[in-house]
């Protein structure tokens, strides 16, 4: 199991820290894929990356809470056991398969290296690993290819190296942070195949960050809804499909891409996710809220609003679920 637990995390500024992730709380199991959405800017990447401390070397810091891995705290990790994690048990996609790779190593160089960080191959028994991990993910022609450089390779093909690399070691998580985000439309549902076909195959656990509910829908076994460094609801896929409890979550769905590609407008959703620190005492989507109350002045427990393993953090549900004003409001 890989589970985050109340964590909270603090970005540098000038003036003094300020926090940019506050209790978050999930759980991956083996096998499972979870869907982490929410505006830009919410803290779906600082949460990811914080899964393998990626953010300290930005300086970001944990200020409460735990990752746990099997029970294991990852902040409480020596750095050998930690690099063995990365990439080991757990690897990450980035959102920019263009930065994401050195441009003046050969993709050969780069995915033996990882290979071989992991696993005591020779070279040649490294290679022949890579062209098998560049076929599964729909690259032939591996051998040529390993002698390449990643200028001359698509969008679409460095994201297949990329995946490639992440399954180098046979990992039992992978976490996608936009994977397709920056790739042509008609790439972007090939890459998605490619990520759900391994997925089963190797029964991974994915934590799959998007801004894209269709795809939720579609890949997801658990959503978590984030917005301003909190999870506002969380549960199963089917459940918050079916009764989205937070004003957030119908709002965002609403803003669900039609099938021709382009995005609903949110008349209604207007102003923007507040900046990290800057977060009202209670409920910190109130400001952008028709249902917004007095009793929403006062901070919201994660648990507020609960029916088994579906939480919402709101103490207007009753009303959500009556849909009143939200009629107008969507
Ligand atoms: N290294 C950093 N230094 C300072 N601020 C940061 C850093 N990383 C993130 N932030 C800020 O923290 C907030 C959350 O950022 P994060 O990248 O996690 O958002 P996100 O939900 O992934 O957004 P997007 O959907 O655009 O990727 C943002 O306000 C961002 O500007
Ligand atoms: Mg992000």
């Amino acid at each position: 199991m890989l589970k985050i637990e109340h964590l909270s995390l603090a970005i540098p500024a000038p003036g003094g820290d300020r926090q940019a992730v506050s209790d978050v709380s999930l759980t991956l199991a083996p096998g499972h894929v979870l869907g982490l959405v929410g505006e830009s800017g919410c803290g779906k990447t600082l949460t990811a990356q914080a899964i393998l401390r990626l953010g300290e070397s930005q300086g970001i810091v944990r200020t409460a809470g735990r990752v746990l891995l099997d029970d294991a705290d990852v902040f409480g990790m020596p750095e050998p056991e930690l690099r063995t994690v990365r990439g080991g048990r757990i690897s990450m996609i980035f959102q920019e398969p263009m930065t994401a790779l050195n441009p003046v190593f050969s993709i050969g160089a780069q995915l033996t290296e990882v290979i071989r960080l992991h696993l005591d191959l020779t070279r040649p028994a490294a290679e022949e690993r890579a062209i098998g991990l560049l076929a599964d993910v729909g690259l032939q022609d591996g051998a040529g290819l390993l002698r390449q450089y990643p200028d001359s390779l698509s969008g679409g093909m460095r994201q297949r190296v990329l995946i490639a690399m992440a399954m180098a070691a046979d990992p039992d998580y992978i976490i996608a942070d936009e994977p397709t985000t920056a790739l042509d439309v008609s790439v972007q549902k090939r890459i998605i195949d490619l990520l759900r076909g391994l997925q089963e195959k190797r029964g991974l656990g994915m934590l799959l960050v998007t801004h894209d509910f269709g795809l939720v829908a579609e890949l997801c076994d658990e959503v978590a809804v984030m917005y301003a460094g909190h999870i506002v609801e969380r549960g199963p896929v089917a459940d918050i499909f079916d009764k989205p409890a937070h004003p957030y979550t119908r709002a965002l769905m609403h803003c669900r891409p039609e099938a021709d590609g382009r995005h609903k407008r949110l008349p209604a959703i207007s102003g923007q996710v507040p900046s990290p620190g800057k977060w009202p005492e209670g409920c910190r989507f109130a400001a952008r809220c028709p249902l917004a109350a007095i009793e929403c002045s006062t901070p919201v427990r994660e648990d507020a609003w609960q029916e088994g393993r579906h939480l919402a953090r709101c103490v207007k549900v009753m009303e959500v679920l009556k849909d009143e004003k939200l009629e107008a409001f969507l």
